[in-house]
């Protein structure tokens, strides 16, 4: 079974762009809540030593719609608390210079990255993710749905597009969540690792293993 996992900082500790009382719900109700519904649905022996990343390939193969949905909440959550932080840090040069070449510059991405997260109908999320030959993308994908099924994109940053992520703190404004969380929360050190990693044929980061 999975557990969910803790943040790595203090739940206020990202406010004000995300309050404390977001990251109860959103932390403590939804994302736990995915973890509950994906307990309950990998109860097969066969199943309960996997790896997330794999029953989430099982899942899509067999179009297993539920436990793929869930599945892939529980990664993208993961991922999303794991890609903020809360002090400073600057892209790696590496990082800085694939920026450059695909956006221009950080603040063009920082436009790219809002404008796909509003221009994105219904829930999701946006990702800022490179191919391996180290090429930027911005992409934003539907509902539960990642960029596990596409071996060639690694994932840098995701923000939750889903209105519980932003709706307690910046209503119904998208783009002002998106503006701030962008200027204020990526953590460009995991970023920069994620950069490295698949520049350098490396898996990247994987959610935590399942417990006993
Ligand atoms: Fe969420």
């Amino acid at each position: 079974m999975f557990e969910l996992p803790e943040l790595p900082y203090a739940a206020n500790a990202l406010e004000p762009v995300i309050s404390a009382r977001t990251m109860a719900f959103h932390h403590g109700k939804h994302h736990a809540g995915y973890v509950r519904a994906l307990n309950a649905l990998i109860t097969a022996p066969a199943r309960a030593q996997m790896r997330l990343e794999e029953i989430i390939s099982e899942a899509a193969a067999a179009k297993e719609t539920k436990l793929l949905n869930n599945a892939a909440q529980c990664w993208n959550h993961s991922f999303f608390w794991t890609s903020m932080a809360t002090g400073p840090a600057q892209p790696s040069s590496a990082l800085k210079i694939a920026i450059d070449a695909a956006f221009g510059d950080i603040a063009a991405l920082s436009e790219r990255f809002s404008q796909a997260g509003v221009g994105h109908f219904g829930s999701g999320w946006v990702w800022l993710a490179t191919d391996r030959s180290g090429a930027l993308e911005v992409i934003a994908t539907h509902d539960a749905a990642n960029l596990l099924a596409s071996k060639d994109m690694t994932p840098l940053l995701v923000c939750d597009l889903w209105e519980h992520a932003y709706y307690l703190d910046h209503q119904n404004s998208r783009a002002g969540f998106l503006d701030a969380w962008f200027g204020a929360l990526p953590d460009w050190a995991f970023a920069s690792a994620q950069f490295e990693a698949a520049s350098s044929g490396a898996t990247g980061w994987r959610h935590p293993p399942p417990v006993q």
